[in-house]
Parts: C-alpha cells; structure tokens; sequence
C-alpha cells in the first residue's frame, strides 16, 4: 500500500463549558485562541504548521467530536477514501471548514468520527507573533511549559486487536505495540502510527457499550525540562498532577497527565524514540514489563481507567485495568473455556 497518512491533524473536543476548557488551555498551559465561530473556539500550539490543532466545541459532556489526519497528497485522500468505503463503511465529502479544505469524512470502526484531509492552511503569523527562525511559524511561546505540537490521540474500543487490524488494513497505519494482561492473553491496550513517532493513535480496551470514547488528547514539548515545567506551573496555578512526571516503557516517552476543567484527561510528552522500520513487527508486552510505567515502580491512580463520555463499564490503560475490570474480563474469559 502507497503511504496514506502523514500525521495527527488536529482534534475536536466537546466541553460543557467551552469557555472555562478555553481559559485552562490558554491561560494555564500556554495555547493560544485564533479563531471562533458558532460556539466553537479553535486554538495552536506555537509549534503548528497550520492554523491550529485543537477545537473546542460545545457539547452536554467531555468527548471527542472528531480526530482529523492529513493525508499526504491529494491522490492519497481519494485512495483513502476508496479503501474506507470498501471495508463497506460509508463516508460524507465535505468541502471543508475552518482552517482545511474539501476533506472526506466517516465514522471509524469502534464509532469514532474521523476527517482525512489533505488541503490545510498553513499558518501565517502577523508580526506580533512572528518567528526570527524561518522555518518556525510563530515565535517560541513566552508561556513556561506551553506545548510544542498536538502528539496523539488515545480512543476506547470494545475490541482493541480488530480495531488496530482495521487502522493498519485500510489506512496503513503501523501497529507499533500492545499491551496484554500478565493473567491471559487480553489485549487492553495498543498503539498505532502514521510516521516515525512511537505513536500518533493510541487505543485502550473498553467494557462499556458507549462507542466512540475517548481515555485522552496529548501534546508535545522538546524536553523534559519544559514538561517538568508545565507540570510546576500547573501545580502552582490549582491544576494537580493526575499521573507522572514518568516514562513509558512502550514508547519511552516522558509522559504527565492531568484535567481540564470538562474532565477531559489531557497528556503532555517529550522524548521517546523514533522508529522507521517499514516492517516492524509490534511487540506484545506485558504490564509487569513496563508498558505504562518504564521504573515498575508506579502506582498509578484507578482515575485513569476513565474514558469520556462517562459511561457503565470500565476502559483500560497503558498499565493494564483496575481490580474491578480485571475482575470483569477475566470472568469473561474463563466463561469462554479458556483458562
Ligand atoms: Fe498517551
């Protein structure tokens, strides 16, 4: 298969109070508004190459509305979208929005929206804001800690092995990694990539029935240095730490989680390492092996087994599940006559 996608375009969220999710990104982690249109408020890192890479959108509960991947020519965004169709999922042609244009849409195997674009408008800074570096498209952020790039996605799915097999089959997407549990070959969690990066697309196990959850959004600093950072000024302006400073084992980035004000998990990354093997096989590992947490020595907080909207049921997490989930699917399993 011709490479389809290039990388993680920007992201659409919904928020109960879209301006309250707005003063967080701006005021405290050091994104800046460019845009707003009915009721939505389109934000950049310093670092984007175009206009801006996440939307707020209005929206009874804290989600993702929709993930968007630049494709990596015209001719890619039609084979693209000849290849969803023939998995027999069908897609609207939009003739763009804000910021990108004629663009083809669909709702992705595990009921997750998903745009393909290819036509996005680069982002050109007024003087107030320009670079004295030519290959910049804005100064460097005066904010401590404010990110670089939009990094990834993680999404939930009722079945995290069919839904990478689906990303790799159609899209091209590479199957980087998984996690299974140390008690029964259950996949709870993997992760995907469109280019050299550990992971653009990260997916977690979900027991609910809700479809098209999301676990987080993620963004990208240079160093360790700033995401230390990022993490002290949020401490210091009321937002805590809901997990890390640390290091994946899968991936090997430096990770940090915490809230916005919805609810929604946000992560920051730096590091890690970048992998440009066209036929690399993905490594299955295990929790005790430092998938989540590379020390082995993390105790991660249950909270993170949230995904949004809430719903009955649990979803895992790079670390694997908590009592009550493992309790549920190995239930399950060993129903099945298999262990
Ligand atoms: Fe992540």
């Amino acid at each position: 298969m011709e490479k389809l996608l290039a990388h993680i375009s920007h992201l659409e969220i919904n928020s109960p109070d879209v301006e309250s999710s707005v003063a967080f990104y701006v005021e405290k982690f050091g994104m800046r508004e460019i845009h707003r249109a009915d009721g939505t408020v389109y934000l950049r890192c310093w670092g984007d190459y175009s206009t801006y890479s996440l939307a707020v959108a209005p929206g009874s509960a804290p989600g993702l509305q929709r993930m968007a991947w630049r494709v990596t020519s015209a001719a890619a965004l039609e084979a693209a979208a000849r290849r969803v169709e023939a998995t027999g999922i069908s897609g609207t042609w939009s003739t763009g929005g804000y910021g990108f244009g004629r663009a083809y849409e669909f709702e992705g195997p595990s009921g997750h929206p998903m745009r393909l674009v290819w036509d996005v408008d680069k982002y050109e800074a007024d003087a107030d804001h320009a670079s004295v570096f030519p290959d910049r498209p804005e100064r460097r952020s005066d904010h401590a800690g404010a990110p670089r790039f939009l990094d990834h996605v993680t999404v939930a799915t009722q079945d995290v092995r069919a839904f990478i097999n689906w990303h790799v089959e159609t899209l091209g997407f590479r199957a980087m990694a998984y996690t299974d549990l140390d008690e029964a070959p259950i996949t709870v969690f993997g992760v995907l990539t469109t280019n050299e990066k550990s992971h653009d697309l990260g997916v977690v196990l979900d027991t609910s029935d809700v479809r098209g959850r999301v676990n987080h959004i993620a963004f990208w600093v240079d160093t360790y240095e700033e995401l230390a950072l990022c993490a002290d000024v949020l401490m210091e302006r009321g937002t805590g730490m809901e997990y890390g400073p640390s290091v994946h084992g899968i991936g090997e980035q430096n990770f940090l989680y915490f809230r916005e004000p919805s609810s929604l998990r946000v992560e920051l990354n730096s590091g890690g390492y970048r992998n440009y093997v066209p036929d690399w096989e993905p490594v299955t590992w295990l929790p005790s092996d430092g998938s989540n947490n590379l020390y082995r020595n993390g105790a991660m907080p249950m909270s993170m087994t949230e995904s949004f909207p809430a719903a009955d049921g649990y979803t895992a997490t790079e670390e694997g599940l908590s009592v009550e989930m493992k309790h549920e699917v190995l239930t399950a399993y060993s129903d099945h006559g298999r262990g």
